[in-house]
């Protein structure tokens, strides 16, 4: 009977050695220690022994079952350790390695400019303003002494609605509006969106962007010199540094008398470059002092206020100050292009 028990446990131990999987330690946990095994059927027959028979042999069979379960519970905790090492090799996540970076948008080259002009001046008390892109012909052209049939309104091909609206061709009928509701002093930048039927080509767009300005007084207190040292400070704060600057007369309907500024370019120092063509120069705006009939057309007493005037285009602002030589690319919405600002 002990050299029976002594090979089961042998046996038992063989096979839990040599056993693969949590399935196959499971059929020999049953094999051995389950109701129909082996040791179970010799402890049934236990009560059937002498006295002295049932203690040594209930002892050893107890012993034996013992080890037998001591060594299934070993193996099984081996093969948990090899399964997580496994998994550990397989799987493994360093949480503290930096996450992928999610790709963010910036603000756009123009929309930028948009912003350091509206700082600059803003700095200086100007207010800034929004208007309205479709537009009425009285706004666009007839307050601004552009009368139907003027032959200035060739500056401006214009987008015409069929209910005689159009979209706005510049900024300067918010100069406009914004008389109608307010009364001198005041000082106004308008940053918007215009719009002219023209073929698109380097320096042109259909759609494009323009800055007004307009600070107007009592008479008396506005003066070509106020209106040359605002620029100066405008072209300061746009390039950095002090910039001469040039006025050169010109025509526009709504101002009298009427001027085109030169700023002296930024990058060459008057010597000439690429970017003011050699010539040492940059043309950056329209702008002149406010036409009495402006006034008028708004209903103010003639000769009662001066003030100035001036219009500027972004992209023009944009190309000067990034070098960029055609304006179609602002729209173009290519990545590789916009991410350089
Ligand atoms: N509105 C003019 C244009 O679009 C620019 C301008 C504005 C000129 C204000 C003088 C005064 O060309």
């Amino acid at each position: 009977m002990k050299d029976k028990i002594d090979n089961i446990k042998k046996a038992a131990l063989v096979e839990i050695a040599a056993a693969e999987s949590a399935e196959g330690l499971e059929e020999v946990r049953v094999k051995y220690l389950g109701r129909k095994s082996e040791l179970t059927e010799v402890l049934k027959g236990l009560k059937d022994m002498s006295v002295e028979e049932k203690k040594e042999i209930g002892q050893i069979s107890n012993v034996v079952k013992n080890e037998i379960e001591s060594a299934l519970a070993t193996k099984e905790m081996e093969m948990k350790a090899k399964k997580f090492a496994e998994l550990d090799t397989k799987e493994k996540v360093d949480v503290t390695y930096p996450g992928e970076k999610p790709a963010a948008g910036h603000t756009h080259p123009l929309t930028k400019t948009r912003y350091e002009v509206e700082d600059i001046f803003s700095s200086m008390g100007f207010l800034v303003a929004d208007g309205r892109e479709v537009e009425d012909e009285f706004h666009n052209f007839d307050a601004l002494n552009i009368p139907r049939n003027h032959p200035a309104r060739d500056m401006w091909d214009t987008f015409w609605f069929t209910d005689g609206n159009l979209l706005r061709t510049h900024t300067s009928p918010m100069q406009v509006r914004f008389m109608e509701e307010n009364k001198p002093p005041f000082r106004i930048i308008v940053p918007g969106r215009t719009f002219r039927f023209e073929n698109a080509d380097a320096t042109h767009e259909s759609n494009f962007h323009q800055v007004e300005g307009l600070m107007v007084d009592e008479s008396g207190k506005l003066t070509v010199a106020n209106f040359k040292s605002v620029m100066a400070e405008f072209m300061k704060g746009l390039f950095g540094k002090e910039l001469e600057i040039r006025l050169r007369p010109s025509y526009f309907p709504f101002v009298e008398p009427g001027f085109e500024i030169d700023v002296a370019c930024p990058y060459c120092g008057g010597k000439g470059c690429r970017i003011c063509k050699q010539t040492g120069w940059i043309e950056i705006l329209g702008a002149g002092m406010v036409n009495q009939k402006v006034f008028t057309s708004v209903g103010f007493e003639e000769g009662k206020y001066e003030g100035f005037a001036f219009g500027v285009g972004l992209e023009r602002i944009a190309m000067i100050k990034t070098g960029v030589n055609d304006l179609r690319l602002f729209y173009g919405n290519d990545l590789r292009f916009l991410e350089q600002f």
